[in-house]
């Protein structure tokens, strides 16, 4: 498979960048989900059927059932106490490292990796590093049940933050949500620049009805970003 954009092409230069930084026999990976992450698990195959010795654990079933087609060893989260890495995407990410992820709907499966794993690298091209994160909407898990009730209880954490009146979207819309692997909705809340990220954050996990939420502040330590031309730079946050 070949990459047929510039922005795949960048996408695939993460992926290979982030190999040649990272990779040695023995690893335990956190495997991300998302087009980048899947260049990086294509890659991290043929590196596989060349004799390195790694093994990881998937962040959704897509990347799971991609990692089985292309020969990377499987570990399960159950199993595991600690990554040493996790290589996983971002649908964009700020110079301090602050991300909004779960445009593929991963974002529990990925932040229960990624939490367990001594480094977390985010890859991505070039266009999804940002001054300021809260373009793409964020997206927030929640269980289907009375799941109105929580997105209200959300619009009220929202205008603590002078964030009011914001569109806030059933992916998939009424008739068909998507489901995520774990059987939730998602909510897509278009907040336009996000305010203060840092404490944002942690006010979500306090209504009940959200299960998980695409705002990943103090998780990354690096950043892998690829560029159109094949060339890929690795940006170490403090
Ligand atoms: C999935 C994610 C992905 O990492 C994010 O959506 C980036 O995807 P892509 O690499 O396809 O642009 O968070 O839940």
């Amino acid at each position: 498979m070949e990459p047929q954009t510039p922005q795949d092409r960048a996408k695939l230069a993460a992926g290979h960048k982030a190999i040649e930084t990272y990779l040695r026999n023995g690893l335990r990976i956190g495997l991300g989900s998302g087009t980048t992450s899947h260049w990086f698990v294509r890659a991290l195959g043929e590196k596989v059927k060349e004799g390195l010795d790694v093994a990881g654990v998937p962040t959704s079933t897509a990347t799971r059932e991609l990692a089985i087609k292309v020969g990377v060893p499987l570990l399960e989260l159950n199993d595991v106490e600690e990554l040493d890495l996790t290589i996983d995407g971002a649908d964009e990410i700020d110079r301090h490292g602050r991300m909004i992820k779960g445009g593929g709907a991963c974002l529990l499966w990925e932040k229960m990796v990624a939490r367990i794993s001594r480094r977390m690298v985010a890859v991505v091209d070039d266009g999804k590093v940002v001054e300021h994160i809260g373009r793409f909407p964020l997206p927030i898990e929640v269980i289907p049940y009375g799941w109105r009730s929580t997105e209200r209880e959300l619009r009220k954490v929202f205008a603590r933050f002078g964030h009011e009146g914001m569109p806030i979207r059933l992916r998939g819309g009424l008739e068909k949500p998507v489901l995520t692997d774990s059987g939730n909705y998602i909510l897509d809340c278009d907040l336009g620049r996000i305010n203060d990220p840092d404490h944002l954050a942690p006010c979500f996990n306090e209504i009940p009805g959200v299960v998980e939420h695409g705002l990943f502040v103090g998780i990354a330590n690096e950043i892998v970003i690829g560029h159109a031309d094949g060339s890929g730079e690795v940006l170490r946050l403090s």
